[in-house]
C-alpha cells in the first residue's frame, strides 16, 4: 500500500471472513484502480470506503452496524471539509440483508452482492448522482469473472486466485447457498492466464479458492484434450492441477476449501492420484468434516458417512504419505446428542488432524436447522467445543512436535518479526522463521526444524552440502508422534 499522489483518490477496504473474500478484496481495489483510486491503510480520510462482509456465523451484522457507525461519523467530517466519502458494503451481508442495511444505515451509498464486483466503477458514478443507495445483488457469476481487469495488482509470493465459487450443497446449516449462490467453475483457459500472470508477478505459490473448490469442472482450454467429464467438455482439478504444475516458476500448489463428496464419484480418483504424483502440490488439504456421527451428518445433508470420510483421508494418505488434514467441526447442531458428539471425538482420533477450525452451532435465519427442532442449550454447546477444541489443539501440538529434527522445504516470503529474520511456510502451511536475510523471499530451500512454538516452526536453512533428514512419515501416526514427543 502507497500514499497516493496528489489528485488520486484513497480506497479503504476492510475485510472480514475467508480467503476468498481476501481475492474479492484485491479484485475490487483492481477494478478501481483506472479511476485512480489507490489503497490505503486506514478509513481516516479516505474517498471510497468499502466493507467487504462475511456471513456465515452470527453477529456478522452486528460487527458491520458498528463498523458502520464509526465510518459515519468520518465520512461527515469529509463532507463538512466539502469532500465526500463513498461508502460501500459488499459481500454475503450485503447480498443477504441488502435492504435492512439501507434502511439502518441510510449514508450508505452502494449495496453490492459478491457477484456484482465488476460494476463497482458504474456503481460508484451512479452513487455519485443518486440521491440514495445503489443496490446490486444479482447472481451471475460468469459476468463477474468475464468483465474483472486482467492486470491485477501483484500479490506477493503466496498468491491466491478463485477458480470455483457457490454452492449447490445445501447444508443445513450454512447460508453460502443463498448468499454465494449455484456452483459456477470458471474456464480452465482464464484460470491457467491468471496463474501465469501471478508468476510473471512473482508469485511461486498459488493457492486456488472455492466453496468447494473439489468440484471444481471447468471448460477445456480450446483444442486441448479432455479425460474427466462425460460430456467431453471440462477439465477435472487434477487435470488443472497437472497442468498448472507445468507453469515455469511455480514451486508450490494448494486448493481449498474441498467437500468430502466431491471425492467420492470414480471421476474424482484423478485427484487424488494427482496427490502422490505432482511434487508441487502441497502435502496439506483441508477438507471439512463438521461431525463424525451418520445421524447428524445426514440431518446437516453433507451427504457422506463417517466411514466414508476416513475412507478418503486413507486413500489420499496412501497417494502422499506425508498429507496431512485440517477439518471445521460444528458443536451443537439441533439434534446433536451426547453420543453424537463422541463420535465426532471418535472420527478426530482415528484420523490425527494437523490443524482445525471448531465453531459453535449458531442458527442462520433462513437455513433449515435453523428452525429444526431439539435445539441444543448453550451450555451444552459450549462444553462440546470446549472438549473438541482441546483435543484437535493436542493433536496439533503432536503434529508440529512430530516435524522437530526433520528437514523440509520452506518458501519464504518476507522479513521475519525480528531483525535478521525471515519468515516462510512450510509445506504443511505452518509459519517458520529463520536467522536470514529478507532477500531470501521467493526462494524454496531445504531446512531443518529447530524448535517448534505455539504457531510457528523455527527452521535453519540446510547448507548445501548437508544432509537432508528422512522425509516425514505419516502425520498422526501415534507412534510416530510419541518417539518424538
Ligand atoms: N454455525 C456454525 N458454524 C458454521 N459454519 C458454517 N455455517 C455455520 C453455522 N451456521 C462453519 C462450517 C464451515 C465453516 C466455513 O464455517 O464448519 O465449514
Ligand atoms: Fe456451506 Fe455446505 Fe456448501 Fe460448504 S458445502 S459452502 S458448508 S452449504
Amino acid at each position: 500500500m502507497t500514499t497516493p499522489a496528489p489528485g488520486r483518490r484513497r480506497l479503504f477496504v476492510k475485510t472480514w471472513g475467508c480467503q476468498m473474500n481476501v481475492y474479492d478484496s484485491g479484485r475490487m481495489a483492481d477494478v478501481l484502480a483506472p479511476l485512480g483510486y489507490v489503497p490505503v491503510e486506514t478509513p481516516e480520510g479516505a474517498d471510497m470506503v468499502i466493507l467487504n462482509t462475511c456471513h456465515i456465523r452470527e453477529k456478522a451484522s452486528e460487527k458491520l452496524f458498528s463498523e458502520l457507525g464509526r465510518l459515519r461519523a468520518l465520512k461527515q467530517a469529509k463532507e463538512q471539509g466539502g469532500e465526500r466519502m463513498v461508502l460501500a458494503v459488499a459481500g454475503c451481508v450485503a447480498q443477504a440483508e441488502g435492504s435492512e442495511i439501507t434502511a439502518r444505515a441510510p449514508y450508505v451509498d452502494i449495496v453490492l452482492g459478491p457477484q456484482s464486483y465488476h460494476r463497482l466503477p458504474e456503481m460508484v458514478a451512479r452513487a455519485s448522482r443518486a440521491a440514495g443507495a445503489v443496490i446490486e445483488t444479482d447472481f451471475p457469476a460468469e459476468q463477474k469473472f468475464d468483465h474483472l481487469p486482467e492486470a491485477a495488482a501483484p500479490q506477493g509470493t503466496i498468491a491466491f486466485l478463485t477458480i470455483q465459487e457457490g454452492c449447490d450443497k445445501f447444508c443445513s446449516f450454512c447460508v453460502v447457498p443463498y448468499t454465494r449462490g449455484a456452483e459456477y467453475s470458471r474456464p480452465a483457459a482464464a484460470v491457467l492466464a491468471e496463474a501465469r500472470r501471478l508468476v510473471a508477478q512473482g508469485a511461486r505459490e498459488i493457492a486456488l479458492l472455492g466453496q468447494n473448490v473439489n468440484a471444481w469442472h471447468g471448460v477445456a482450454p480450446p483444442g486441448a484434450p479432455t479425460f474427466e467429464s462425460p460430456d467431453g467438455r471440462a477439465w477435472g482439478l487434477g487435470r488443472l492441477l497437472r497442468e498448472m504444475a507445468g507453469i515455469e516458476g511455480l514451486a508450490r500448489l494448494r486448493y481449498t476449501t474441498s467437500h468430502p463428496r466431491d471425492f467420492m464419484s470414480p471421476g474424482d480418483d484423478d485427484l487424488i492420484a494427482a496427490h502422490g504424483e505432482i511434487p508441487a502440490l502441497m502435502p496439506f488439504l483441508h477438507l471439512p468434516v463438521q461431525s463424525g456421527s451418520d445421524r447428524m451428518l445426514r440431518a446437516m445433508n453433507r451427504g457422506h458417512t463417517a466411514a466414508d470420510y476416513l475412507r478418503i483421508a486413507d486413500r489420499l494418505r496412501a497417494a502422499r504419505p506425508d498429507l496431512a488434514l485440517s477439518s471445521d467441526f460444528i458443536a451443537g447442531h439441533p439434534g446433536e446428542t451426547e453420543a453424537d458428539h463422541q463420535a465426532t471425538l471418535d472420527l478426530i482420533r482415528q484420523i490425527g488432524f494437523a490443524q482445525a477450525f471448531s465453531f459453535k452451532y449458531s442458527a442462520r435465519p433462513g437455513t433449515p436447522a435453523a428452525g429444526a427442532p431439539l435445539q441444543v442449550a448453550e451450555s451444552d454447546k459450549d462444553r462440546r467445543l470446549q472438549e473438541i477444541q482441546a483435543l484437535l489443539r493436542d493433536q496439533q501440538d503432536a503434529f508440529n512436535r512430530s516435524r522437530l529434527g526433520l528437514s523440509c522445504d520452506v518458501l519464504f516470503t518476507g522479513p521475519g518479526r525480528h531483525p535478521g529474520q525471515v519468515a516462510g511456510r512450510s509445506p504443511w502451511l505452518q509459519p517458520v522463521h529463520a536467522e536470514g536475510p529478507a532477500s531470501l523471499a521467493g526462494q524454496v530451500l531445504p531446512c531443518r526444524v529447530t524448535a517448534i512454538h505455539p504457531n510457528s516452526l523455527s527452521v535453519r536453512v540446510l547448507a548445501r552440502d548437508e544432509p537432508v533428514a528422512p522425509p516425514a512419515g505419516p502425520p498422526g501416526d501415534p507412534q510416530q508422534e510419541k518417539e518424538a514427543a
